[in-house]
């Protein structure tokens, strides 16, 4: 009998993890393996091992991160053991067994100054504890393991968890007149096309490690979103524009999260949604 490759997924009751269990049965050369936080927490570097002994997985998919960017500005030392430390154990342990990793990043290494959407290889100079943690997660796994790759992403919603279309969609069921910022521009991820991107690499046997960057295709305010998400739903609730002063948060977001998306389409050649097709296909499975 041939022994199916192993695809360990962890973090998986995240959104990504959770859009990867719906595509998995699409997959079914492989065996995979689910394990949210309470199964394996990543920072828990005995179990790790243990997990990695246990299934010698073929592949990794790191969903697991600390993503509560505000807390984060008051939490680092936990962001940090999360994003940057566990990140840096895993890449090792992966290496030690043969094994591909695949880990997700975020588009909050950029400070977010930038007028053109940003390349893999531009400058990085993250603004928020969340993303320096992150970013010291893509140091972490490459020193230990140069063959990981990483995808960074941006604006990640999808029908589970805490997501931007969620708290939209609740808000403007309570009501009647929303504010949403007008100066903060990005592509959103829908994270089932995410989920597909990364299965897609995995099934291509192509494997070119790195860094690349993903999400969907487009350019649009917060605002532009939320007004998407009325107008797609048929919400009466009224969104009106403010500036990103108006809304202050303890962490401070980038004013600009576009990600090239070239180097991934050319090199895995894959086609990228347009962003509201994909926010259509996640608030219909939302209904
Ligand atoms: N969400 C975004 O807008 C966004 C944007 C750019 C990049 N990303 C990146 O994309 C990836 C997936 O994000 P997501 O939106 O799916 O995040 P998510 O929904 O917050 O999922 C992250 C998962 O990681 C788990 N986790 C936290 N600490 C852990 C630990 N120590 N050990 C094991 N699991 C742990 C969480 O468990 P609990 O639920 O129990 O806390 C949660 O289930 C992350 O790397 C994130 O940094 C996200």
């Amino acid at each position: 009998m041939v022994m199916k490759q192993k695809i360990l997924v962890t973090g998986a009751n995240g959104q990504l993890g959770k859009e990867l269990r719906q595509l998995a049965e699409n997959y079914p050369g492989y065996e995979f393996v689910f394990l949210g936080r309470e199964d394996l927490p990543i920072h828990h570097f005995e179990m790790l091992r243990h997990y990695f002994g246990l299934y010698h997985p073929a592949f990794l998919i790191n969903c697991a991160a600390y993503t509560a960017v505000d807390r984060a500005e008051s939490e680092k030392d936990i962001a940090f053991q999360v994003n940057g430390e566990a990140v840096g154990v895993m890449a090792a342990v992966c290496k030690q067994f043969a094994t591909k990793l695949i880990h997700i990043s975020t588009d909050y290494v950029f400070d977010g100054k930038a007028s053109q959407p940003y390349k893999e290889s531009d400058a990085v100079n993250p603004q928020s504890v969340y993303g320096t943690s992150k970013l010291e997660g893509e140091r972490q796994a490459l020193l230990y393991n140069p063959e990981t790759l990483i995808i960074r992403t941006s604006w990640v919603y999808s029908e589970y968890g805490k997501n931007f279309v969620k708290t939209m969609l609740k808000l403007m069921a309570e009501k009647d007149i929303i504010q949403v910022v007008n100066d903060q521009f990005g592509s959103p991820t829908y994270a089932a096309d995410l989920a597909a991107v990364i299965l897609h690499i995995i099934g291509s046997y192509k494997w070119e490690p790195g860094i690349y960057h993903y999400s969907n295709e487009g350019v649009i305010s917060w605002f532009d979103f939320a007004t998407e998400i009325a107008k797609y739903t048929g919400s009466k609730c009224k969104v009106n524009p403010i500036p990103t002063s108006a809304y202050p948060t303890p962490a401070k977001r980038p004013g600009w999260s576009v990600l090239d998306h070239q180097k991934i389409m050319e090199v895995y050649e894959i086609a990228v949604r347009p962003w509201k097709e994909s926010l259509h296909a996640c608030l219909k499975r939302l209904k």
